[in-house]
């Protein structure tokens, strides 16, 4: 018993010697585990031969075993464990190891050893089974797949860009847009009898509604959809006189007061800071995704100041050192419209695309095309596939899909920021006119600050 005592006291006092050699362990580590598929000999005796056990690591501390060596220094005690069959009773006084290995696509890994199913991470366990992480993915293929089978309206693809993410982390790091705190809604009646069946920006108004941008894996829905409607707005209004591009990663690094950068935002904060402040264009202050950490912010490398009259002037140089355009643009106050569905179509068409909040549904990440509506494929499933976060879009127009049974659906056309090869090219089409996923609960449009001078 003392020996043993004094042993594991050893042992002890060894451990961080064996954490500071850790990095430099090369050679053991490349050889092959000696105790695959069970430990032979596991009555010899080795360690108790040699006269005992080493604390840490210690590369000397070996006796022959077979053909080859085995260790009796603590550091040999590894999941692939290169130990003298008697280690574990001579020296710890347990009981050895069960080593495993598992099977996959034919080929043999030890305990330990570890691949990515989707989202999940398995690992080979010591009894020879894969043990994987039970995540919700945003690619579920039996989602993808109950939602083609199904006839909902819509259909659904495996996104490579999307694959391998948890569900949670699509939430987390693709939306990014805080709910607004209730404000009072104004509810004018219009009277509209000659609103059209069918309505799209993009050909009333050609060349000035801006393609759908890629906000990568950074939270800021709330740039990139506020930089989306202002640029399309000031376009319209100047009639093509400017057809600026906004640079969300403007507001992501400069709009930092309350604002949460790539960890999500407020888009009144967003509109405040292009009324007050105003930002440049996309191409001269690009978009940089974060490559690290999805929530950090890049430095603000943009200021102005007042020029007079409410105008602004940049007081810095574009951050792409190739541009030398660093107008800054401006907007007025954003104004809020009724939820009402012909209010916000009279809005689209007389001034141009509209901001919206929405809330996704995990079913939204796989959309392809068609009319989207939130199905019913997860419900049965348990509440961690189930979920939902905010996220702001711009809303470019309005189209009706008549059936031969007569029936017919209305939608909204939207563009989202998730590139152009995600959905309709970046856009989406979505249920119109009974508020499919909130998505006309808060609906914003805004005039860009021109003057006759700018056109
Ligand atoms: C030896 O390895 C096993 C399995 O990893 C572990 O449970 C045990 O704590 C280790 N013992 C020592 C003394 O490090
Ligand atoms: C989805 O795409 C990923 C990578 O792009 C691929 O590995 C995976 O097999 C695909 N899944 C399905 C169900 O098509």
């Amino acid at each position: 018993v003392c020996l043993f005592l004094l042993t594991v006291l050893l042992l002890v006092v060894g451990g961080s010697t064996a954490e500071r050699i850790l990095s430099r362990r090369t050679k053991r580590e490349l050889a092959s585990p000696l105790h695959v598929g069970g430990i032979r000999d596991p009555f010899g005796s080795y360690c108790q031969r040699r006269g005992g056990c080493c604390p840490g690591r210690d590369d000397l501390c070996t006796v022959p075993y077979l053909d080859t060596i085995c260790y009796c220094d603590l550091f040999c005690n590894r999941t692939i464990s290169d130990c003298c069959p008697d280690f574990w009773g001579h020296c710890l006084g347990v009981a050895p190891p069960f080593i495993g290995t598992c099977e996959r696509n034919g080929n043999k890994f030890f305990s330990g050893q570890t691949y990515k199913e989707n989202c999940n991470l398995c690992t080979c366990g010591t009894t020879g089974r894969w043990e994987c992480e039970d995540n919700a993915c945003l690619m579920e293929p039996d989602v993808i797949h109950a939602v083609n089978r199904g006839n909902y309206g819509w259909k659904a693809a495996n996104y490579s860009q999307f694959y391998g993410m948890t569900l949670d982390e699509g939430i987390r790091y693709r939306l990014g847009t805080q709910r607004p705190t209730r404000t009072i809604m104004n509810m004018n009646e219009i009277q509209n009898d000659r609103l059209p069946v069918y309505f799209n920006s993009a050909e009333k108004w050609p060349g000035k509604i801006h393609e759908p941008l890629d906000q990568g894996n950074c939270a800021a829905s709330w740039a990139f959809s506020t930089a989306a409607v202002a640029s399309d707005r000031i376009s319209i209004q100047s009639m093509g006189h400017m057809t600026p591009q906004l640079s969300p990663q403007n507001l992501i690094s400069c709009d930092t007061r309350n604002q949460g950068g790539c960890a999500g935002g407020r888009i009144d904060g967003a509109w405040w800071y292009l009324r007050r402040r105003g930002v440049v264009t996309e191409d001269c202050y690009p978009y940089r995704p974060p490559q690290q950490t999805p929530a950090e912010v890049g430095r603000c490398m943009m200021q102005s100041r007042s020029v007079g009259r409410g105008k602004r002037q940049a007081t810095q140089r574009c951050p792409n050192t190739h541009n030398y355009q660093n107008n800054i643009y401006q907007s007025t106050p954003p104004y809020r419209l009724s939820s009402n569905e012909k209010e916000i179509m009279k809005e689209i068409m007389d001034n141009g695309p509209v901001q919206a909040i929405m809330e996704v549904q995990e079913d939204f990440f796989v959309y392809k095309n068609g009319i989207y509506k939130h199905t019913d494929v997860s419900f049965t499933k348990p509440p961690q596939y189930r979920k939902h976060g905010t996220h702001s879009v711009r809303i470019t127009g309005w189209g009706e899909e008549r059936h031969y049974d007569g029936t017919s659906k209305k939608y909204w056309i939207a563009a989202n920021s998730w590139g152009k090869n995600w959905g309709e090219n970046g856009y989406f089409r979505i249920a119109r006119g009974d508020n499919e996923c909130e998505i006309e609960t808060f609906v914003i449009g805004v005039w860009g600050r021109i003057t006759m001078e700018d056109i």
